[in-house]
């Protein structure tokens, strides 16, 4: 078994165990905290997470948090990674363990984003405020907000990591990852090179 996979068994079980203790519903605040602590061996301290494969989960909007643990745990989001790491973990949480744990990771403080390439985050910035309107790329910042702080089922997107923001641009064309169906007419005309100057920019946030 690779690290990774042992890894998400041992996340798996504790998770299951923390829950079942539970008497009732696991919207109970010691329930989630314990809960929060198997997701930060990949995701962080308080959803801080330093690994870019690890998308950030500190600040950000409950209701966003909500749909994408409901879309692993019903398997629509299906990217490989997805599959693999968050399918097992997210079939062990109920509805109330969910809005729980959502509502736990939205209300910790997120660390600063990393700052990186100054050309390639000021091309980022652009394209965030602006769209490329020549291409009917919507500005980011009329769902994702000015300072892309998210809201509602629209994500936060500051501070997250680069790598991992471009990942999920390149995702939402596919049929991985169907709740995005808005992002997949956002993204459709992008360049590789526009996804990546905006995700170094968010990550900066
Ligand atoms: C073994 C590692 C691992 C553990 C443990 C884990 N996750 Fe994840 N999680 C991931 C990976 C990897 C992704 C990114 C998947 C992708 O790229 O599609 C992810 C993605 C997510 C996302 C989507 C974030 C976004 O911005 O769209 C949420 C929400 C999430 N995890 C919540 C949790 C919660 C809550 C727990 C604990 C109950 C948890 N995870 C435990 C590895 C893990
Ligand atoms: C019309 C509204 C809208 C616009 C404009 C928009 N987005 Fe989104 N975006 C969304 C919604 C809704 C989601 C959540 C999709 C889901 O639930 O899977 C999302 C999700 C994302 C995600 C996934 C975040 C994560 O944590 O996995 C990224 C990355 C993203 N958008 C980047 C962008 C970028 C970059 C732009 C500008 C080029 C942009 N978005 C413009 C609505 C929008």
């Amino acid at each position: 078994m690779k690290p990774f996979c042992a890894l998400m068994w041992t996340a798996a079980l504790a998770v299951a165990s923390c829950l079942a203790t539970a008497e009732e519903s696991t919207g109970d605040t010691d329930q989630v905290r314990r809960a929060a602590h198997v997701c930060a061996a990949c995701h962080g301290e308080g959803g801080n997470s330093t690994v870019a494969m690890f998308p950030k989960l500190a600040g950000q909007q409950a209701a966003y948090t909500i749909a994408q643990l409901s879309a692993f745990r019903s398997e629509k989001r299906a990217e490989q990674d997805a599959q693999a790491y968050m399918w097992g973990i997210s079939a062990l949480l109920d509805d109330a363990a969910i809005q729980g744990l959502a509502e736990y990771f939205a209300s910790q403080a997120p660390t600063p984003g990393k700052t990186g390439d100054a050309k390639l985050i000021r091309k980022g910035k652009h394209i965030y405020q602006e769209g490329i309107p020549s291409k009917g790329v919507q500005a980011c910042s009329s769902c994702h907000g000015d300072d892309a702080e998210g809201a509602s089922v629209f994500p936060r997107l500051a501070g997250q990591h680069a790598a991992y923001v471009f990942k999920q641009q390149k995702i939402f064309g596919t049929r991985l990852r169907p709740h995005g169906i808005v992002m997949a007419g956002v993204t459709k005309n992008m360049t590789q090179g526009e996804m990546r100057a905006v995700a170094e920019y968010v990550q900066s946030k």
